[in-house]
């Protein structure tokens, strides 16, 4: 035992206190810890030249490195960081290369949050935002400015899942000298590894499928080695870091994410192919064998949207539901639905809404990994109501 003093004020503070404690724990200790403790003088400064690793929590913490790392061995990358949310880890990879003056092209399916940070907070470092419709397009030249630094896409979009042919943007991208940052998160590296490809920087809601529970909040960044050092310093700058709690979690959540994506996405299937011949449905959006054939797996995801037949029978469908949540996320080990036109979109016009599909009609749904024969009944049930 270390020694102390001997007074029951002082004991009470320190006698429990084994930071040192050498076991072999099979799962990751969670460093529940703002700060890190050192020996003395020169420890700390064999922190600041690069030979100690810890510090204070918001820089560093053992189990954030858990997380980033095991990412970024998944996605092929040197480095990676793990930040608060997707939000944070996006921010950071967008800090990490844009300067003031610079322009983005970014797809326009993107997320909202993601479009409200291009849109709403960068433009205010004049950082201006270009959205492109992918679907139209047959080369990035007319968008080609001489400030265009940096390209943005998500590998299957929200809430209409699209899937854009990303190896060939990634490489038109690439040929105008642009930096290529991916949001992962509806694929995981479990379908694609985004820098295989070519791209620089991928990105995921590890809230979503890394995760896997819906119980946390977090995001992670990674890419090579010096984009995610000054990535690093932002997540740091900004306050963004993740809680060693919630690091702990998502680590602890990844380690079923290929059994988990794999069961989510034969059931998603399932369950696509189910409502493709409901005759209350109109029309199913689920990505194509073919739009994914660059998947490193022959297998389309686990979200499937679809519009109702009849409109108005969107609020007793919702209603009719017993067992699968209503909740405006996805990627848990529940099945949920979400309602994009009341939560995620609710700021598009009613023009936009006809424009984009996104419309009263249109219900998301996140499959899980319960049986897909009750999902089904499920869905039929409430679908018949
Ligand atoms: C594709 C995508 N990227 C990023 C985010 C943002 O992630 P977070 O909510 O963890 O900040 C989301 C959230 O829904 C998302 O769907």
């Amino acid at each position: 035992m270390i020694s102390m003093g001997e007074r029951f004020e002082t004991k009470t503070v320190h006698i429990g206190h084994q930071p040192l404690r050498q076991v072999q724990s099979k799962s990751t200790p969670i460093y529940q810890t703002s700060v890190f403790a050192f020996e003395g003088l020169e420890e700390v400064e064999k922190y600041y030249t690069g030979e100690g690793e810890y510090l204070y929590t918001r820089n560093g913490n053992p189990n954030q490195a858990e997380l980033a790392d095991a990412i970024a061995a998944l996605e092929g990358a040197a480095a990676g960081v793990s930040a608060s949310s997707g939000m944070g880890a996006i921010m950071a990879g967008l800090l990490a290369v844009l300067q003031p003056g610079d322009h983005v092209l970014a797809s326009h399916e993107i997320y909202g949050g993601t479009y409200a940070l291009l849109n709403k907070e960068l433009t205010r470092f004049q950082i201006e935002l270009e959205c492109i419709n992918l679907n139209e397009l047959d080369s990035l030249s007319d968008h080609i400015r001489s400030t265009t630094k940096l390209f943005f896409m998500e590998t299957i979009t929200n809430p209409l899942l699209t899937v854009a042919d990303m190896p060939f943007w990634i490489k038109q991208a690439k040929n105008h000298g642009l930096t290529v940052m991916i949001d992962n998160t509806f694929a995981t590296p479990y379908l694609v590894q985004p820098l295989s490809l070519g791209a620089d920087l991928v990105v995921h809601s590890a809230t979503k499928y890394i995760g896997g529970h819906s119980d946390v909040t977090s995001g992670v960044l990674v890419g090579n080695a010096e984009l995610l050092g000054r990535a690093r310093e932002i997540v740091s700058n900004y306050g963004a870091s993740l809680s060693p709690f919630e690091a702990w979690l998502t680590s602890r959540g990844l380690k079923t994410l290929a059994l988990r994506m794999e069961r989510q996405c034969d059931n998603a299937r399932e369950v696509a192919n189910f409502l493709k011949q409901h005759p209350a449905v109109k029309t199913v959006y689920y990505p194509s064998e073919e739009s994914t054939s660059f998947f490193a797996r022959q297998k389309q995801g686990a979200m499937v949207s679809f519009t109702l037949a009849d409109e108005s029978g969107i609020y007793d469908f919702y209603r009719a539901l017993e067992w699968i949540k209503f909740a405006p996320s996805l990627a848990g080990v529940e099945t949920s639905v979400s309602h994009p036109v009341t939560t995620s979109h609710r700021a598009f016009t009613e023009e936009q809404r006809q424009a984009t599909g996104i419309t009263m009609g249109l219900v998301r749904l996140s499959v899980g990994i319960e049986s897909a024969a009750d999902i089904i009944e499920e869905l039929d049930r409430a679908l018949g109501k």
